[in-house]
């Protein structure tokens, strides 16, 4: 096994899930990785573990290396457990190593997640943890992605251990940046951060700031690829994401029952298109829910469409919903639209649920029964061209 050395005496010993396609309901198509990393000084720290299943994988590297039982520090900057799975393995190990984890939170949540009553080194904003020639310095980061969630930098080398913020679900052999290319990562970081990260953005701003203000040369994520060539980009693209930076693009997002509400989503974005505005269509059935708020982190506004079923939206659309509603976008503009057959109620539904989503809500909702007529039909295309004219005007 070829050692992976970030800097001298910084390895990374993570681990490589080829096959995870789903994590916490996000879909990774990709797969993921758990890092964690060995840093050999005149002490020995081991900054996080891995996914409990894959302790075995950690270890062997980790043995590569130094044996367990030297581990002098092991640091947990996150109790979430693809993170903190291995903790109860390798405390057994490295017998000898202190727990170094966040006093406000980190403490209490792994003592309650594993049941245990461990002792621990605690640290706060600016505790340092020397290590010999190299130091950590604890830099706690609040909902990124928990409360319990800390970065650390170490500034002999310029690297921040900056925890699941900048990390992407990407299983690769690679393990940096340069090696995959920012092509294949940058849309991973993205999907990342649209579906763990956007209901956040004021602390990533907050986080992006605090961070700017270190001479970073390397960002080690907690998943996916480390950023030695391209630590900028990415420190950029958080910024832009955190602020809701948007493009002039609407996102319609939809399911059809007889086929009336699709043909009303593409008259939709054929007006939205007249106007210059780019739309891309989402059939919930087809699509996958994370594949469609990455493609919403830069979009503008979100066209949301649904024929009634029982009163009330089809069950697609309501999930889709709620986990927009968990996500809550800020400065979109959002509107529905749909079919119905004899009575209406998918359209006031979708807007109830809009309302708590943090979108500003424009137009009233287009609903037509049964199958929409030409005229309907050109009228969806008005609808269209209304909201492509909003966004423009709302700038870029
Ligand atoms: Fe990768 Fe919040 O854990």
């Amino acid at each position: 096994m070829k050692e992976v050395e970030l800097a001298e005496g910084v390895y990374w010993v993570g681990a490589i899930d080829w096959n995870l396609r789903n994590f916490h309901g996000y879909s990774t198509h990709l797969g993921a990785t758990y890092n964690a990393y060995l840093v050999v000084d005149d002490k020995i720290a081991l900054i996080d573990t891995v996914k409990a299943p894959f302790y075995e994988e950690m270890l062997s590297r980790v043995s590569e290396i130094v044996s367990p039982g030297d581990i002098d520090y092991i640091v947990s900057h996150h109790v979430e457990m693809d993170h903190s799975g291995s903790l109860p393995m390798i405390v057994k190990e490295a017998s000898k190593a202190e727990l170094v984890t966040l006093e406000r939170f980190g403490e209490a949540g792994l003592n309650k997640s594993f049941q245990r009553d461990w002792s621990f080194h605690a640290v706060k904003e600016g505790s340092e943890l020397s290590l010999g020639k190299k130091k950590l310095v604890f830099i706690p980061t609040p909902m990124l992605h928990w409360p319990d969630s800390m970065a650390s930098y170490m500034p002999e080398e310029k690297i921040l251990f900056s925890m699941d913020a900048f990390g992407q679900h990407l299983a690769t052999s690679s393990r940096f940046d340069d090696e995959v290319g920012l092509d294949t990562v940058m849309p991973e970081a993205a999907k990342y951060y649209a579906n763990i990260l956007m209901p956040f953005g004021d602390l990533i701003v907050r986080a992006v700031d605090k961070l700017g203000g270190l001479d970073i040369k390397t960002i080690a994520p907690s998943h996916g690829v480390v950023w030695r060539s391209y630590p900028e980009a990415i420190v950029n693209a958080y910024g832009s994401w955190g602020r809701g930076e948007v493009r002039k693009k609407a996102v319609i997002v939809y399911d059809t029952m007889w086929g009336s509400t699709d043909k009303m989503a593409r008259a939709i974005a054929e007006g939205i298109t007249d106007r210059g505005v780019e739309a891309r269509l989402y059939k919930l059935t087809d699509s996958d829910r994370s594949d469609i708020m990455m493609e919403a982190l830069d979009a503008r506004a979100l066209l949301i469409g649904s024929p009634t079923l029982n009163n009330g939206m089809f069950p697609t659309v309501a999930g889709f919903l709620c986990y927009l509603k968990g996500l809550k976008p800020r400065g979109r503009l959002a509107t529905t639209f749909g079919s119905y057959g004899w009575a209406g109620g998918a359209v006031k539904a979708m807007q109830q649920e809009l309302m708590q989503a943090g979108v500003e809500l424009v137009e009233s909702g287009l609903d037509f029964k049964f199958v929409p007529d030409k005229d309907e039909l050109k009228k969806c295309v008005e609808f269209g061209r209304t909201m492509g004219e909003r966004i423009s005007a709302s700038g870029d």
